[in-house]
């Protein structure tokens, strides 16, 4: 029998158990060997619940049980998660997490530390929920050089920005019915202002490229500046506003990263993703294109992803998946990259632009450090950049 434990029980942590009852069947004959869940560590009184008998407060039991093979870490957050990570993997245990701020901010030294113990620390379930993209990333697309990756990364926002053009309500209202379903964060402003596409978009980095990207070296951009009129103007012209996580390899083997709304153009697959829905476009240069698709937040879709992940480091446990990442490389500014823009504004359109309704319009390719000074010049109330 293998034993695993879950640290923080909110809507992962209660996830992963839900998994485990649903599939203990499947999951016991993929693995060989039933999988138990031993403990439930949370400051909650979980007396009154089915879980009461394996419920408790003390990480230092979970740290000095030798049977304990697999710490579920669903806590959240870049504190305690990170101490009690430390410890899980320095007594030997695997960590499996969802926790995107932990693996972005300190992933390379716990892969260290992981690496150092020979045991795994996998995080598929911290970027698109229950989208397997990680594991493709590192694994299946591992011969290619990737040149790029452009994503829907925040389930939230994506679900706010889909209510406000489908279902014409304010962000506000659309906010908290996010939050009612369990996708937005405890604090909304790491998914509105774009921090949590930022965390993603970073370890997708970290992976693509095996060079470190803390979110605090991107620039980042969320939705709440958003006006409704920016996202009808855009749909008039084809386009569709998502927020989008990039990162890039450019010409000089440098990387780029950042975070931004941006004009999707209707007829690109990403366009038609709503919803909570995430998903994910990678390029390769042996490959190409190939996108993924599926629930970016939730108990069960990111339960999924955790589950899969104690199931893979339970059949690692002998030789330990080779995953981490190495000191940062020379990062491009946004303001170096470019693309084209939206902008609108009571100006007089300049030549050359594309001309869209209510005082908006399209430039050429123009870098980011151009596209602000034209804006400024124009005195523009918007300026959003557009996916080619
Ligand atoms: N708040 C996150 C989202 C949860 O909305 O995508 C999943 O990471």
């Amino acid at each position: 029998m293998a034993n695993f434990a879950i640290m923080g029980f909110g809507t992962v942590g209660s996830g992963v158990a839900e998994v485990l009852r649903m599939n203990a069947g499947p999951i016991a004959e993929k693995l060989g060997e039933p999988l138990n869940l031993k403990y439930i560590l949370d400051v909650r009184d979980l007396s009154a619940t089915p879980y009461a008998d394996m419920a408790v407060k003390d990480f230092s039991i979970l740290e000095n049980d030798q049977d304990l093979d697999v710490v579920v870490e669903s806590i959240g957050g870049a504190k305690v998660a990170l101490d009690f990570t430390r410890r899980a993997l320095l007594a030997g245990k695997h960590v499996v997490t969802s926790n995107k701020e932990l693996v972005a901010s300190h992933g390379k030294e716990l892969l260290a530390i992981a690496k150092e113990k020979n045991v795994n620390y996998l995080f598929e379930a911290s970027v698109g929920g229950g989208i397997p993209i990680l594991r493709p990333l590192f694994q299946c697309l591992a011969g290619n050089q990737i040149e790029e990756i452009a994503g829907i990364l925040n389930g939230t926002t994506n679900y706010i920005l889909t209510r406000m053009v489908k279902g014409g309500i304010p962000f506000d209202e659309a906010l908290k019915e996010a939050q009612a379903k369990g996708y937005a964060e405890q604090n909304p402003a790491a998914d509105v202002e774009g921090l949590d596409a930022g965390r993603k978009i970073c370890i997708l980095s970290n992976l693509a490229w095996g060079r470190e990207v803390l979110p605090g070296q991107i620039s980042v951009q969320g939705i709440s500046g958003l006006e409704l009129k920016d996202v009808a103007i855009a749909s008039g012209a084809g386009y569709r506003v998502k927020l989008l996580g990039r990162a890039m390899r450019l010409a000089d083997g440098r990387q780029a990263a950042y975070v931004a709304p941006h004009l999707v153009p209707a007829d690109c697959p990403i366009a038609a993703v709503d919803d909570v829905f995430n998903a994910i476009m990678i390029r390769g240069n042996a490959v190409g294109d190939v996108m993924f698709y599926g629930r970016g937040a939730g108990d069960l879709p990111t339960a999924s992803a955790v589950m899969g992940d104690v199931i893979d480091a339970l059949q690692h446990r002998e030789k330990r998946r080779n995953l981490g990442w190495n000191e940062s490389a020379p990062l491009a500014s946004f303001s170096e990259l470019s693309m084209r823009w939206y902008l609108r504004g009571g100006f007089q359109v300049p030549e050359n632009c594309q001309v869209l309704s209510g005082g908006a319009m399209l430039t050429g390719v123009l870098s980011a450090r151009d596209a602000k000074a034209l804006a400024e010049k124009l005195d523009a109330a918007a300026l959003l950049p557009v996916l080619q």
